[in-house]
């Protein structure tokens, strides 16, 4: 009686913990593709380079207009984060466009307002990404 005990505790380790695992894998790879979408959606790609590594702007502002601020003709890497010491500061960053030493990147970097959920999906995503 005492084996046949151990053996469903045993039995339902066995068959409940691939299957934690495989919820969790779900749950990531959902996240994941959530991001990609994002990041297509928001077109980082289309300032920071299709993989994310950063460039000079192909556009500029038409002559005579008055921007709000300085403008920054280069798009830097972004691929990994890498300016991004901690996950928490990158949703910052993406819900309030603020960074962590507390400057705004110049324009035509958009203040992105992503919800928790979205920003934390881009950083999933972006901190994968290669880099
Ligand atoms: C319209 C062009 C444009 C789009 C779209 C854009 N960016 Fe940027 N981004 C820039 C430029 C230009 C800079 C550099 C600003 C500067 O040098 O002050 C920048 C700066 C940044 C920085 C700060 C980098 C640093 O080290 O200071 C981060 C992080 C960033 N962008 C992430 C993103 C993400 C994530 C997206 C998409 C959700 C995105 N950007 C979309 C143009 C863009």
């Amino acid at each position: 009686m005492r084996r046949l005990g151990l053996l469903a505790v045993l039995l339902s380790v066995l068959l409940v913990v691939p299957l934690a695992f495989s919820q969790r894998a779900t749950a990531q790879d959902a996240s994941s593709a959530h991001g990609k979408y994002l990041v297509a959606l928001a077109g980082c790609g289309d300032c920071h380079g299709e993989k994310l590594q950063g460039g000079p702007l192909f556009f500029q502002p038409a002559k005579g207009v008055k921007l709000p601020g300085p403008w920054a003709s280069k798009a830097p890497k972004i691929a990994g984060f890498p300016m991004f010491k901690t996950d928490a500061q990158a949703v910052t960053f993406l819900k309030t466009g603020v960074m962590p030493d507390g400057s705004h990147p110049r324009i035509p970097m958009p203040d992105f307002r992503f919800n928790d959920a979205d920003a934390k999906a881009v950083v999933a995503y972006i901190r994968a990404f290669p880099h």
